[in-house]
Parts: C-alpha cells; sequence; structure tokens
C-alpha cells in the first residue's frame, strides 16, 4: 500500500465498528464504500425509524425511560439540524445511519450506544428505504390524480372536436380528441393502481429482523410497525433484510407509467409538428431555434419521451444489482438507493410538466377536422349502414365498401363526396340516407357503444371522472 491509499490509525473516524481495527481505511475504500452522499436523502426516515425503535425499547423495559428520553431529545436536535443545514455528514462515517448516530453520541454521550440495541444496519436500512419509497409511492399518486384531473378537464372541453383516429399511424376512424385524452385518464388510473399495489405489499415492517436472525432482546415488532404506520412486521427475519423487491415494485410501476407518458409525449410532438397541426403550445411551453426564426419546439414533451429511458433503465440496474445476490444482504444492495432517488426526481419533473402541457395546449379543431378527410374514416361506417340498411354481411359489406374506396381514389374525392349513381356502380342497393351515416360528425356521434367515442359517452366518462377525482 502506498502512503496516499492508507489512513494512519489516528484518521480512523469510524467508532461505530472501529473495535478491531488497527488501521483505518484506504482512501479509495472509503470512497467506494460510502452512501453518505446520496442515503443522506434518507434522514427523515432514519430518525423516524429510530425514535419508533428507541419508543419500543423503553415500553418493554429494554433500555431505561431515562436513557429512552435522552435519545428522543438527541434525535429530535439532529433532525433540526439537518433540517436548518447546519448538520456536518461526514464521509468518513460511510452513511446515514453512522452520521445520526455518532452526532447523538456528541450530544447526549455514551447513552446513544443503547439506540442501536436489538438493531443492526441491515434491518435499519431496509426500513428506511421501505419507507422512503412509500413516501414517493404516495407523491406520485397526488401528483397522478393532477394530471388525470386536467386531462378531464380538457376531454369535456373537446368532447366533440373529432380528429382522425389512428391504427398504423394511418388514418383508420374518426374519434374525438376528448376521448382520446381520456383514453391516458383510464392509463395513468392503472399506474395509480399499481403504486397502490405497491404500496400495500411494502407495507410490512422489517424491523426488529436486526442483522439476519432476529434478536434474543424481548422487542416488541407489532409496536414499531404500527407506529411506523405499516400494516405487520415481515415474517421471516432474512427475507426482511435481504429482499428489495419492493423498490423494485416502485420501479416496474415508474417504468410503465413513463411509457404512458412518453406515448403521450410523442403524440405530442406529432400534433405540434406543421404537417399535423392539431395542437399548439403556448409560449410557456415552447423554445425557439437559434438559427430557425420558425421554430416553435415541444421541447417539454421530447424530454417527458426522452427520460423515460432513465426510469427504464433504473429498473434495470436494480434488477440486475439483486438477481445474483445469495441472501441475506450485501453490500450490493447499497446500489438500490440512487435508481430510486433519481426515479422519484424524474417523476417528479415529468408528471409536473406534463400536466403542465395538457393545460397549456389548444387544440387546432378546424385543422383536426379537415384531416379526418383524406384517408376514408368513414368506410368502415358505410360498411356498418350496409349491414344494418341492406343486410348484407359484413364480410360483403366490408368488399363493396373496398370497391367504393377505390373508386373515390380514383375520383380524387371522399366517399362521401361520391354521387348515388356512382356508388350504384359498385351497389345498386344504395339509397340516397346513407349519406347521413358518412359525415365525420354522424360517424362519430353513431359510437355509443359503452367505451365507445360518441361525445354523449365522452362526457359521461368525463363527468365519473370528476366525481372520482373530487
Ligand atoms: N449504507 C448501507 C446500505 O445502504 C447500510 C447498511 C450497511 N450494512 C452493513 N452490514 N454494512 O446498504
Amino acid at each position: 500500500m502506498t502512503a496516499e491509499t492508507k489512513k494512519p490509525a489516528a484518521q480512523t473516524e469510524n467508532t461505530m465498528w472501529g473495535g478491531r481495527y488497527t488501521t483505518g481505511p484506504a482512501e479509495i475504500m472509503e470512497k467506494i464504500n460510502a452512501s453518505i452522499d446520496f442515503d443522506k436523502r434518507m434522514y427523515a426516515q432514519d430518525i423516524g425509524g429510530s425514535k419508533a425503535h428507541c419508543r419500543m425499547l423503553m415500553a418493554t423495559g429494554i433500555i431505561t425511560r431515562a436513557d429512552g428520553e435522552k435519545i428522543l431529545a438527541g434525535l429530535d436536535q439532529i433532525l433540526g439540524e439537518i433540517e436548518a443545514g447546519q448538520f456536518v455528514f461526514k464521509r468518513a462515517l460511510e452513511d446515514i445511519h453512522m452520521n445520526v448516530e455518532a452526532r447523538l453520541t456528541e450530544i447526549i454521550g455514551p447513552a446513544a450506544g443503547r439506540l442501536h440495541t436489538a438493531r443492526s444496519r441491515n434491518d435499519q436500512v431496509a426500513l428506511d428505504v421501505r419507507l422512503w419509497v412509500r413516501d414517493a409511492v404516495d407523491r406520485a399518486d397526488v401528483q397522478l390524480a393532477d394530471l388525470q384531473a386536467a386531462l378531464v378537464e380538457r376531454a369535456e372541453e373537446y368532447a366533440e372536436a373529432v380528429m382522425p383516429g389512428f391504427t398504423h399511424l394511418q388514418t383508420a376512424q374518426p374519434v374525438t380528441f376528448g376521448h382520446h385524452l381520456m383514453a391516458y385518464v383510464e392509463m395513468i388510473a392503472r399506474d395509480r393502481s399499481r403504486f397502490q399495489d405497491a404500496r400495500r405489499r411494502m407495507n410490512e415492517s422489517p424491523l426488529g429482523a436486526a442483522a439476519l436472525a432476529g434478536t434474543s432482546f424481548p422487542i416488541d415488532r407489532d409496536m414499531t410497525a404500527k407506529d411506523l404506520g405499516f400494516d405487520r412486521p415481515m415474517a421471516n427475519s432474512l427475507d426482511a433484510v435481504a429482499d428489495r423487491d419492493f423498490a423494485l415494485d416502485y420501479l416496474a410501476a415508474a417504468s410503465i407509467l413513463a411509457t404512458h407518458l412518453s406515448r403521450l409525449a410523442e403524440e405530442i410532438v406529432i400534433w405540434c409538428s406543421a404537417q399535423f397541426r392539431f395542437v399548439r403550445l403556448s409560449d410557456a411551453f415552447s423554445t425557439g431555434s437559434s438559427i430557425m426564426p420558425q421554430k416553435r419546439n415541444p421541447d417539454a414533451a421530447e424530454l417527458v419521451r426522452g427520460k423515460s429511458g432513465r426510469v427504464i433503465g433504473a429498473l434495470n440496474t436494480l434488477l440486475i444489482v439483486m438477481k445474483g445476490l445469495p441472501m441475506t444482504y450485501g453490500k450490493d444492495m447499497q446500489e438500490d438507493k440512487e435508481p430510486v432517488f433519481m426515479v422519484r426526481d424524474t417523476l417528479d419533473l415529468c408528471i409536473s410538466a406534463m400536466t403542465g402541457m395538457v393545460r397549456d395546449l389548444t387544440a387546432d379543431v378546424p385543422s383536426m377536422r379537415a384531416s379526418t378527410l383524406p384517408g376514408f374514416a368513414t368506410a368502415t361506417d358505410l360498411a356498418d349502414w350496409l349491414v344494418q340498411s341492406l343486410d348484407i354481411p359484413f364480410r360483403e359489406a366490408h368488399h363493396i365498401t373496398g370497391s367504393i374506396v377505390k373508386l373515390a381514389e380514383t375520383k380524387g374525392c371522399d366517399i362521401s363526396e361520391l354521387t348515388l349513381a356512382q356508388m350504384h356502380s359498385v351497389e345498386p342497393r344504395i339509397t340516397q340516407d346513407v349519406f347521413e351515416r358518412l359525415g365525420i360528425d354522424n360517424s362519430v356521434r353513431s359510437r355509443i357503444s359503452y367505451g365507445g367515442t360518441a361525445p354523449d359517452q365522452v362526457r359521461a366518462q368525463a363527468k365519473l371522472w370528476k366525481e372520482r377525482l373530487s
């Protein structure tokens, strides 16, 4: 070892586990080992967990009331110091757990050493991360409800605005813009329920598992579980310290959400293009080009689309970290935090930006309507009419309609612009009232089946969601 990589004993600051060590860690060892630079974000969970543990130690008589009171007061002081930005985090103390405990020792003296009775950093960190992820889930839920509210407001406003509905990004059938927006309300609802499922599963307390095997002290795990808002303590101590599936559940739900946000973002990008002109974002959500004065770029949408990559990447990161780990805790698991923290920050940003864009956008209703015309969006309506009015089997009606579309194509017009005589050259039984069915508004209004695009259906769904969200 060279002089730079080795630290002398005098610099060993780690009083938490330094008992059998004569020299401090190499500098690079300290650097790779320390998590304080990022896990300080869990200070509130760490202190909250420690306070619950302390109250239980007092209640069970494992520590004295006097020591317990000192510990609780000291922890409150530390919380205040951290929140006031006065706390000095030390890398030599590795992580948030040991930084807090070392400071507690400074404040209250040797009684601080009693806090870690019947506990290990293994159940402590499992607890902290769980509490942190549970908060992240709750935060996402509030934000997603607001995004849904924004979508519902706009859907009501555009319940009658017709636009082409696409499959294969080819004009398929006319739909309303309101219906299109409501589709995302449903997607986000499932995202919220995935987060809720994850929350339900993660809401068990690992505290009391100690290092991995449980403890010989007469602890009360039900008490700490209840104190911290958990439904129950985890039933197996090895599982409690070893698994991070709750974080994976969160990241998986986040990844699916990010995929939904990315699809909507992609649609906004397409809709804002000069070729589509379905939607306009105001100056507040557009950026310009330094060289092309005509440009109005939907950067926020592009970034929501782009940032989905990080979220999905984070899920992969943690899956790969976990997949080869033998039971129980391994230091590899310290790698759970950065992806989880980053995903929360990314979701925060992306959900808010998306909500902002949804509230900001204006639909170009005439332009949307105009673009439903090319592409024979009402061809299915013609086929349906042939079935309903002439009792022609659908397959045959489909074939007849295909020929009429071909005719319109050669004439360079829409099927609704063909004369009855021209239609008769394909199918002589067609009558004048077919034209009532072929207009775009007629087409949209006729889709009254449950979940269909008819404006009345869209309004009914929007109303239902307004009630659910209020
Ligand atoms: N900083 C560690 C982590 O995040 C805390 C747990 C350390 N446990 C241990 N046995 N070294 O995973």
